[in-house]
């Protein structure tokens, strides 16, 4: 069976990228064996990077710092391209990536809001301050514009479930595990449809 390349981007705690692995790794799908080949963290203090040793995913570290957009992506690219990922799934992932990145990979990522709502670092924060009867998550196509790109998929709560931010900042990211694994799985379907129409 062959081998479909994917690879998860993190900067920080890595649970989604911890939960992808564990879901998605190895999983046959549409005739094909899903590989996560590698996830990519761009700070070498995260915890994720624990999580990726402990579940034995070879794991690249590249600093942002010091480096210009640019630069950062072009290091990137040199590294991803020996595992040639037919994806990036980015779970935390705190850089924007411009064109010079995207035009080689098609990336998703998930976003702790119900877009377009919320867009930004701070959706968690203003999501629970809104006034809003519900709150979710979403997952969506990486594009030029932040937190913008097509929707995939999203899950909703009802906000009277979660009083404290604790509870909903813990229920957000109970739906991050359902949700963003099976995004991934429609994202691979839309992608596959899609090639074969063209
Ligand atoms: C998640 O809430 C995700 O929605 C957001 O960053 C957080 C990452 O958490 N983009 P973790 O590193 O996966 O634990």
């Amino acid at each position: 069976m062959r081998d479909f390349p994917l690879v998860i981007l993190f900067s920080g705690n890595g649970s989604n990228m911890q939960n992808l692995y564990e879901q998605l790794h190895h999983k046959e799908f549409m005739g094909l064996r899903l590989c996560v080949c590698a996830v990519l963290c761009n700070n070498e203090n995260a915890y994720g990077i624990t999580r990726a040793k402990a579940l034995g995913a070879r794991c690249l570290i590249i600093s942002h710092h010091h480096k210009t957009r640019h630069e950062f992506e072009t290091q990137l690219l040199q590294a991803l391209k020996p595992f040639a990922p037919k994806l990036c799934i980015l779970a935390g992932f705190m850089r924007i990536l411009s064109p010079h990145f995207l035009q080689h990979y098609p990336a998703i990522n998930i976003h702790p809001s119900l877009l377009p709502l919320f867009k930004g670092a701070h959706a968690l924060k203003e999501s629970f301050e809104s006034n809003m009867k519900i709150a979710g998550v979403s997952v969506h196509w990486v594009s030029v514009e932040l937190d913008s790109g097509a929707i995939i998929d999203q899950a909703a709560f009802h906000r009277e479930e979660t009083p404290t931010f604790e509870s909903f900042e813990q229920k957000i990211h109970a739906l991050e595990y359902e949700l963003y694994p099976r995004a991934v799985l429609q994202a691979l379907q839309q992608s596959f449809l899609k090639a074969d129409m063209e």
